[in-house]
């Protein structure tokens, strides 16, 4: 059988860190930035220059043809938004980044979803959810577990709260290369996935829409949106399996 998880060494969990922490530096600085008037491109340039002054690179440039640094998906765009000049960000707008940085070949993989000034109560719920349901997700990254309960504490976040789940996008291993083994749905299927061991780095995201959880893709065979064009939310973390409890790798240390 396939190799179905990869269990990192400490000199690359090390290297992994560093990543992590310069993708999360990167996110935090450009949710600072974000404003309305400004483009989208002209957000995802100034994350290639942050991922520059770090010493890294995007690790999302040129993955399977992807044109851009980060992903930055506005509204009812649900991942995999290629910055644009056209599109001009707006006060009230949902922005969901994602960034993927790569230093010396280890790699730190992380996003958030923020509104542009001040939310609607439905956009806040949204938001606030699924941030929880990446919270609860990462509490059962524990030794001695399995894939598929963080699958479920993914998925019993987004029903109780009335969500649709994204189905065609999960998590993943990752470290050494952007995805690596295993996949992590957002939902309880008919796999347990295998068991959780110190030295594995996950990057758990949970995709949340307000409406119903269909996506399709567009004709640039990149930007995925929901099918009802309602608001999808998205949050990331790298995190790292220990003896103890799961390290948040792209939580960003002051
Ligand atoms: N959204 C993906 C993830 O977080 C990575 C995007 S790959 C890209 O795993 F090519 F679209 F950038
Ligand atoms: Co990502
Ligand atoms: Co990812």
């Amino acid at each position: 059988m396939a190799r179905d998880f990869v269990i990192h060494t400490p000199e690359e969990i090390s290297a992994i860190k560093i990543a992590a922490q310069a993708a999360a530096f990167v996110r935090e600085q450009l949710i600072s930035i974000a404003a309305p008037g400004m483009s989208t491109k002209e957000l995802d340039d100034i994350a290639g220059n942050l991922i520059a002054s770090r010493g890294g690179k995007s690790a999302f440039l040129g993955y399977r043809g992807y044109p851009g640094q980060t992903c930055i998906s506005l509204n009812d765009k649900v991942v995999h938004g290629i910055g644009s000049l056209e599109e001009i960000m707006r006060e009230g707008d949902v922005v969901s980044i994602d960034i993927g940085v790569n230093i010396a070949g280890a790699i730190g993989d992380t996003a958030k979803s923020f509104v542009l000034g001040a939310p609607a109560p439905g956009i806040l719920m949204l938001l606030e959810k699924t941030e929880e349901a990446l919270m609860a997700g990462i509490s059962a990254a524990l030794k001695g577990n399995y894939i598929r309960n963080i699958s479920a504490e993914i998925e019993k976040t987004a029903r109780k709260a009335g969500l649709g789940i994204v189905r065609e996008y999960v998590g993943h291993g990752c470290g050494t290369m952007l995805h690596e083994p295993p996949e992590i749905p957002n939902f309880v299927t008919n796999n347990r996935g295998p068991m959780l061991n110190p030295g594995m780095v996950l990057a758990i995201e949970p995709m949340l829409n307000l409406g119903t959880h269909k996506v399709y893709t567009e004709p640039d065979n990149w930007t995925v949106r929901t099918l009802d064009r309602k608001v999808s939310a998205h949050f990331e973390h790298t995190v790292l399996i220990t003896d103890n409890q799961p390290e948040i790798l792209t939580w960003l240390k002051t």
